[in-house]
């Protein structure tokens, strides 16, 4: 089984020609509402290439319509909603622009996600067979109690640091290193943290490989690029990333989370669960929004890829 402790939000996304500077005001001549919030893109990514029911999310929305729509959303897609409460603050809404290269800016209104705590993930099941997956939308001291407890029982946690918080201290991320088996992060999430860490460097892989060194296995997602995995035995891999033209790059490292957390729930390989998910990240690219119907098809066409190139297939 796979939970996701995380966020839930509504995504407001404007198209603009280039994203404002600050003090710049730009039109874009219409704007999409759309399903968002990194927890619920990593479990509907998870979900929709996982067996039903295998993925749950422990999360809080708005006694609000939003609320209710994002909820319907995500069963729709397969997720376990049991653990998603009502609470009086607003739902998470996040306000994106995306410009002519794919590239967005996004500012979260953390709203209801700011309520979760460890509560929320009562009555999971969490033994050696769970996958765990947290993110930097949500309240860290909840995460990191909950990531401890899965790792108590023998389960894998995998960790997005994503966003990375302003005042994240370093003990703070000493504690989460500590509680984590797979540590993901993009090319700037790897240098900030590893900044905090001592590490001054302008270059991903040495920050990459300076995180493995705390006894995770640092994932960084490197766009056009693809992914570079750092273990903490000093080796590291690459997978490539495909030749593709981005519309829309917002929730590419979610699916990337997601589809890597349904392969170690599947015990594939880490190589192959690393290609694939860096392949269905690829993918999400060519669709506008976070979980868009295009992302859907996105995901399913990889899921073929995966079965007539991988070493191990899905199902
Ligand atoms: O990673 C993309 C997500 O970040 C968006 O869906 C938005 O809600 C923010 O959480």
């Amino acid at each position: 089984m796979i939970l996701v402790f995380g966020s839930i939000n509504i995504d407001l996304v404007a198209r603009v020609a280039s994203i404002p500077r600050p003090g710049e005001t730009v039109l874009s001549p219409a704007y999409e509402t759309l399903f968002g919030g990194k927890g619920a893109n990593q479990a509907v990514a998870a979900a929709r290439v996982s067996l039903p029911r295998r993925v749950a999310i422990a999360a809080c929305v708005g006694d609000d319509s939003f609320g209710r729509s994002a909820r319907d959303n995500l069963a729709r897609n397969g997720v376990v909603v049991d653990r998603v409460a009502s609470v009086a603050e607003p739902t998470g809404c996040a306000f994106i622009t995306v410009d002519e290269r794919g590239e967005n800016a996004i500012t979260v209104g953390s709203g209801a996600n700011a309520s979760i705590t460890e509560a929320a993930a009562q009555g999971f099941q969490v033994d050696a067979a769970a996958v765990a997956v947290f993110q930097m939308e949500v309240p860290f001291p909840a995460s990191l109690t909950v990531a401890r407890h899965v790792r108590a029982a023998g389960g894998c946690v995998i960790w997005n640091f994503a966003p990375p918080p302003p005042a994240f201290a370093a003990r703070d991320l000493s504690d989460l290193l500590g509680a984590t088996d797979i540590f993901v992060v993009n090319e700037h999430e790897a240098l900030a943290a590893a900044t905090l860490l001592g590490c001054e460097t302008d270059g991903f892989r040495k920050a990459g490989s300076h995180l493995s060194g705390s006894g995770c296995l640092c994932v960084v997602t490197a766009g056009a690029q693809g992914a570079f995995a750092f273990h903490p035995d000093g080796q590291s891999e690459r997978a490539e990333a495909e030749p593709i033209r981005p519309v829309d790059t917002t929730g590419a490292g979610d699916t990337f989370v997601g589809v890597l957390a349904n392969g170690l729930d599947e015990a594939m390989p880490f190589t192959h669960a690393l290609q694939r998910a860096v392949r269905a990240a690829s993918l999400a690219c060519l669709a506008h929004g976070a979980q868009g119907h295009a992302n859907a098809r996105a995901t399913r066409m990889m899921i073929r890829l995966a079965r007539s190139t991988g070493p191990q297939s899905p199902r």
